[in-house]
């Protein structure tokens, strides 16, 4: 860090990982790497130096060949594997931990991570039900510990242009709107083929815009549908999903409301022109946004690469590989960004002056409801009721809808023609 480093703070931070699959290649291995690399700088705290201490996953064999081809673009870490990696990554000394494993083994690991008196980050969607959210947030208050989400696209410069709009009412009040996600069948085929059974790709992609939606638009969750269709990844009629429609209704000051359909898919075709379909369009009293994510500006023709080894388009906002101007190999994009930003946040709590300041900035910190477990409850709420209506779908009743705070509960799944509902949450969304 050469001549400046005198006058320049160091906080030094250790991190730990949980999952070593498909995100964390594309978006943590250039985070923990750039970071190792150059630090992260912030205005308040000084140089973040961090490195990855140590990693947990199943089998270590993505961990064990990470390292052999990182050489040292990383520094030294300890892999541990099933049984009992968890325990052991904790025993280490590290600031906090990054949870990246399949989504409905989020819970267990974040936990012992808090128990432990770490701060989190969990990929998204946190946890899939409001009881599992309920315990984490006291959890995480009770340790004194931050617990994040990471929903990279809020980070995406165009719908960090869509909500500046919408928070200066240049865009106001929004009626309507649709967004799709579109993965390739390579994803339900070979990347989750170990944990697919049972599950469905509106919980691990739609998670994206139903976060998008509360958070850029606020208001109140008033209630969730949504179908789906089968046949393709696992039986007709079986428990596991090829493609999900779902719908959000929100209520928002002065009692208006709006309508959301979120469509998405993993059983796209591998030979499609992009790496996934994008597309949202919201509209509001006074204009339209249309938001094309694959369509966004380049298209590029590769003989005997494109579409298969190479997409015809790319997004090279999430974490592009570029040959920068000066001649330094960099990846960079807001898939990565989001990941530095709670770097920054954890720093910023341990660099306090003392337990009353500590206690200060972690409440700061807390409050930032783009990532905070405690500003999920919406989206959680939404996940956890069209899971149960997808599972009540397989169980040979389709077509039901949960009622968010509702006089029976705090999610409440209604079938056609029954009167009574079945209580999914009992306590306020
Ligand atoms: N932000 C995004 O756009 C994005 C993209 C892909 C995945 N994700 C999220 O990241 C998470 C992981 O997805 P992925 O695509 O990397 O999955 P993956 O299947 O490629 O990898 C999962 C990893 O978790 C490990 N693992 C599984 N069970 C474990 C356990 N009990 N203890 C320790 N390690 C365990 C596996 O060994 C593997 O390394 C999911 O929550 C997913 O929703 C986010």
């Amino acid at each position: 860090m050469g001549m400046s480093q005198a006058m320049v703070k160091i906080q030094q931070l250790h991190g730990g990982m949980v999952g070593m699959g498909m995100i964390f290649e594309e978006t943590y291995r250039p985070f923990f790497e750039n970071a190792y690399q150059h630090g992260i700088h912030d205005s308040r705290t000084g140089i973040i130096s961090l490195d990855i201490a140590a990693v947990a996953s199943r089998t270590g064999k993505r961990a064990a060949q990470y390292k052999e081809s990182a050489g040292d673009r990383i520094n030294d870490f300890t892999s541990y594997v099933e049984p009992d990696s968890m325990q052991q990554l904790l025993a280490h000394d590290i600031d906090f931990v990054c949870v990246a494993t399949p989504d409905d083994r989020h819970f267990d690991a974040a936990m012992a991570a808090i128990a432990a008196g770490k701060h989190v980050l969990i990929e998204k969607p946190s946890v899939l039900s409001l009881q599992e959210l309920d315990q984490l947030i006291a959890a995480a208050q009770s340790a004194g510990v931050i617990c994040k989400v990471v929903y990279h696209k809020l980070f995406d410069p165009d719908h960090k242009k869509l909500r500046t709009l919408v928070h200066d009412n240049i865009l106001q009040h929004v009626n309507n709107g649709y967004c799709t996600l579109l993965e390739p069948k390579e994803i339900s085929g070979a990347q989750f083929a170990e944990w697919i059974q049972g599950r469905n790709p509106g919980t691990y992609v739609a998670v994206h815009y139903i976060k998008l939606i509360d958070f850029t638009f606020g208001g109140k969750l008033k209630s969730v549908s949504c179908t789906g269709q089968r046949g393709l990844v696992g039986e007709a009629h079986g428990n596991t999903w090829d493609s999900v429609q779902l719908q959000m209704i929100y209520e928002y000051e002065g009692g208006r409301e709006a309508a959301f359909d979120i469509h998405t898919s993993w059983v796209t075709p591998d030979n499609f022109p992009g790496y996934v379909e994008q597309e949202v369009q919201f509209r509001f009293d006074n204009g339209v946004w249309n938001g094309h994510s694959r369509k966004r500006g380049v298209e590029c023709t590769v003989e005997e690469k494109t579409p298969h080894i190479m997409k015809n388009s790319m997004n090279n906002h999430y974490n592009g590989t570029f040959v920068e101007p000066n001649g330094r190999r960099s990846q960079r994009g807001y898939g990565i960004e989001v990941l530095e930003q709670f770097a920054r946040e954890v720093a910023f709590v341990k660099n306090s002056a003392g337990p009353d300041d500590q206690a200060l900035r972690l409440k700061e910190i807390q409050a930032l409801n783009y990532n905070d477990i405690s500003a999920d409850r919406q989206t959680v709420a939404t996940v956890q009721a069209m899971e149960a209506i997808l599972d009540e779908h397989a169980a040979g009743n389709p077509n039901c809808i949960v009622n968010v705070n509702d006089p029976q509960g705090g999610l409440v799944m209604y079938s056609l023609g029954v009167r009574e509902g079945k209580v999914l949450y009992d306590g306020q969304v």
